[in-house]
């Protein structure tokens, strides 16, 4: 279906009769729903925005178009949990419904104060020639979960030598004053981020350009998050219109980020070291991180990219969010690790040790659609080992290393239903070990791997029919290992 747009600018209210009704339907028979994801109720999720910690609970909202699986006009949806696993859907958080946001409430984030969640975020409007023009705009949230728009945007403008391509602040407090992060594009039509400064929230000043080495790194950068962990500083960004490199940014639009010294909001500086993608998987954008009240630092992302058709399309609805993770550095990189919590998951458990010589191994109840599995290889005497999940007679899904190349591969080349082919369908990550953990969580249509413990995670949707159900063990050499698995409670 082609969508105009006029279908893809209307809001909740103007769908026809029925029209909802009919697409939860559609939606409900896809037979990629997930069980242990954030997805939307129906249409197209992206972006997590104004992930934040307030009033006993998490809150976490993201990016979406309700009446299809299209990038329309854009709402921010409500979810919010005391376990940063069970999520309830509280409804929507902010209308697209003024002058200053009137073609999508667009992505921002949260901060507590004065006992209110105040929600920074991109209003996004065009004009009759459909120029964009942003304003960045403040809503503010009370414990009754009830929402308010401020009349105007607390940043009308954009300084001189920026496009209009200007969105997405992510705020954070240090000391009494509060600062932003905006993705920007200068004029010269490169990426960058840029700095704000306010006492209230209410007012900003704008302070200038980060300064980092990164010189030519795409034509735009979206959703920039600042952070600092074990005294260093982070910045994370998603840069548009880099070039694959080996191994690396083999996505239409990167994730990823700069770890140094932290950064000097006087002169903006932040010495740093080279730009790291923070997932080697097929599907993942625009992460956000809050900082829990224990002091963890979380991360949770869009599983999904812009500009990329999904299978589920012809349902009605796309993507979903990833699990959180919880974020620490090991030898000067960022290290992701699921969090605790979704222990609380973990139904029936299976376990098998075993060695494998040459060959390829199903064993009794290791096999099923939604599941969480920790697998050990050890002592390995084999080039190549790994293990194959959500596999049928031809669809396989698979995990491996290649212990001759010292990386990590996912192939999907096999995984079902085919999406963005055109970026290739094998993804690999260096990683030098004597040991390999696999630790992952599959649900219906996705899959998150994390690897020795966080060192690289890949974090992918994938597409198979409901009966590709086994999980298979193979090596090809001797390679001992042990597994345990746990059903999806
Ligand atoms: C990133 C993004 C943001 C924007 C939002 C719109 O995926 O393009 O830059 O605010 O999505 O939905």
């Amino acid at each position: 279906m082609i969508w105009t747009t006029e279908q893809r600018y209307r809001r909740i209210e103007d769908a026809r009769p029925d029209e909802v009704t009919q697409l939860k339907e559609k939606v409900k028979a896809c037979k990629w729903r997930q069980t242990f994801h954030i997805q939307p109720e129906t249409g197209l999720l992206n972006d997590p925005n104004g992930f934040s910690y307030y009033n006993g609970e998490y809150h976490l909202f993201y990016q979406w178009f309700p009446l299809g699986p299209v990038h329309g006009l854009k709402y921010w949806y409500h979810t919010k949990s005391k376990d940063l696993v069970h999520w309830e859907n509280v409804g929507v958080g902010i209308e697209p419904s003024s002058y200053f946001d009137s073609h999508g409430a667009y992505s921002g984030s949260a901060i507590e104060h004065e006992g209110k969640l105040y929600l920074l975020y991109t209003g996004n409007t065009r004009d009759e020639n459909w120029l964009r023009h942003p304003y960045q705009c403040l809503a503010i949230m009370n414990e009754q979960n009830e929402i308010q728009k401020l009349e105007h945007p607390v940043i009308a403008s954009i300084p001189n030598g920026y496009t209009d391509h200007y969105r997405d602040p992510k705020v954070w407090k240090e000391g009494s004053l509060f600062y932003a992060v905006i993705g920007a594009q200068r004029e010269s039509k490169d990426g960058c981020a840029v700095l704000y400064r306010s006492s209230d929230l209410l007012n900003w000043q704008f302070q200038g350009e980060l300064s980092t080495n990164l010189k030519d790194f795409g034509y735009m950068w979206e959703c920039p998050d600042y952070f600092e962990l074990d005294e260093q500083g982070v910045l994370l960004f998603c840069p548009q219109g880099i070039m694959p490199k080996e191994d690396n940014f083999h996505n239409i639009y990167q994730s990823g980020y700069i770890l140094g010294n932290k950064l000097d909001v006087n002169n903006l500086s932040m010495p740093h070291g080279s730009f790291h993608e923070l997932d080697k998987g097929f599907d993942f954008y625009a992460p956000q991180t809050i900082q829990a009240p224990d002091g963890r630092r979380i991360l949770v992302g869009w599983m999904g990219l812009p500009d990329i058709e999904y299978p589920t399309d012809n349902s009605g609805w796309a993507h979903c969010l990833t699990l959180p993770r919880e974020l620490s550095i090991r030898n000067g990189k960022l290290i992701q690790q699921p969090v605790k919590e979704l222990e609380s998951l973990r139904g029936e458990q299976q376990n098998v040790e075993d060695l494998l010589n040459h060959d390829k191994k199903v064993y009794d109840a290791f096999s099923g659609t939604a599941f969480e599995m920790i697998c050990h290889f050890e002592n390995y005497d084999a080039e190549e080992f790994g293990i194959e999940f959500r596999a049928g007679e031809i669809e396989k899904t698979i995990i491996k290393y290649d212990a001759a190349e010292r990386k990590v591969v996912l192939d999907r080349t096999l995984s079902g239903e085919s999406v963005a082919e055109d970026y290739g369908t094998v993804r690999k990550g260096y990683l030098k070990a004597q040991k390999i953990k696999f630790h992952m969580y599959v649900d219906t249509s996705s899959v998150e791997i994390f690897v020795n413990d966080g060192e690289e995670v890949f974090t992918s949707r994938i597409f198979p029919n409901s009966d590709s159900q086994d999980i298979r063990f193979f090596s090809n050499g001797k390679t001992r290992f042990n597994a345990t698995k746990w059903d999806y409670q």
